[in-house]
């Protein structure tokens, strides 16, 4: 296997001001309580986990008010240094937006924006294989983000619509193993998404309904490991055949708020390889 080419530098934010506090996804419950220590014990332990495979890991301030920063997959999508603010659908998340901004413009990342009234929800709907990015649209981000993104990204975007309310996030549905393999949920997806996917991925593991359902495509994958929220044992038994160690982590506190262990994740090393990077401007279309 050649593994994939980014996935050692990822952000993330402590859960200090973690909680349901609102529900915008069919996961959020706000009469459920979350416990605070565990989530906290949880998040160490995933990051535990990433630096001993191998990752590392910035962090970004947590902001009272602001619950589901801890889910930095949503802050935006990152190619070549460059980074693509995001534009949240439901108002709860929209004031994280500047907090994310100045994380990156602080730390040598160039800041772009989408257009006004583009919606788009970052990494969580955005994961780039073999030279594009494939992006999810319909529950959170809008199908008409795609040609802006990628003039920004200077990469190819391929769309797939997510059908399932429950899976409203790419990032549910779709987890890049290396160079040729995946894990996968058509379940997810509409006919046309299922037919990009299977043109895109050479060895694709198909998950079934509970399976998906479970979270386990919300896994980080750092080299040859896989970083899973739960592991079911057809899935654990296809990813050892391949060479992949699997460690589950505990994150059953976030799953409360719809977000595993690949929401809490934000990769800051994508270079997409063979984008000659992102163009100057947006309106000159993307590097193909
Ligand atoms: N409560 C958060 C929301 O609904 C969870 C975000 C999960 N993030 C993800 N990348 N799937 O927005």
């Amino acid at each position: 296997m050649t593994a994939l080419t980014w996935g050692r530098r990822f952000l993330m934010c402590p859960p200090e001001h973690f909680g349901v506090l609102y529900e915008i996804n069919p996961w959020m419950h706000r009469e459920v309580d979350v416990d605070l220590d565990r989530a906290r014990a949880q998040w160490g332990e995933l990051v535990a986990t990433l630096v001993d495979a191998g990752a590392t890991v910035d962090l970004l301030e947590p902001q009272p008010g602001l619950p589901d920063l801890v889910f930095t997959a949503n802050a935006g999508t990152v190619n070549h240094g460059r980074y693509v603010a995001s534009r949240f659908r439901h108002p709860n998340r929209q004031p994280e937006v500047d907090h994310d901004v100045a994380w990156f413009a602080g730390h040598g990342f160039e800041v772009v924006d989408l257009p006004e009234g583009t919606g788009h929800e970052g990494a969580g709907d955005a994961l780039p294989f073999r030279g594009v990015f494939l992006s999810g649209y319909r529950s959170r981000s809008d199908a008409g983000a795609h040609g802006p993104l990628s003039a920004l990204l200077g990469a190819p975007v391929r769309p797939i619509e997510l059908v399932d309310p429950r899976l409203y996030h790419l990032d549910l549905t779709f987890c890049p193993l290396d160079d040729r393999r995946a894990l996968v949920a058509p379940g997810a997806w509409d006919s046309y998404g299922r037919k990009v996917v299977e043109a895109l991925v050479p060895e694709p593991f198909a998950l079934e309904t509970d399976e998906m359902l479970a979270f386990c495509a919300n896994s980080v994958v750092v080299g040859h490991t896989v970083v899973m929220p739960v592991c079911p044992p057809r899935v654990g038994r296809q990813l050892e055949a391949w060479g992949f160690d699997v460690v589950v982590v505990t994150v059953d506190e976030f799953l409360k708020a719809g977000g595993g262990c690949r929401c809490l994740t934000l990769a800051l090393d994508v270079a997409i390889p063979g984008a000659a990077g992102p163009p100057p401007s947006m309106g000159n279309g993307a590097a193909r």
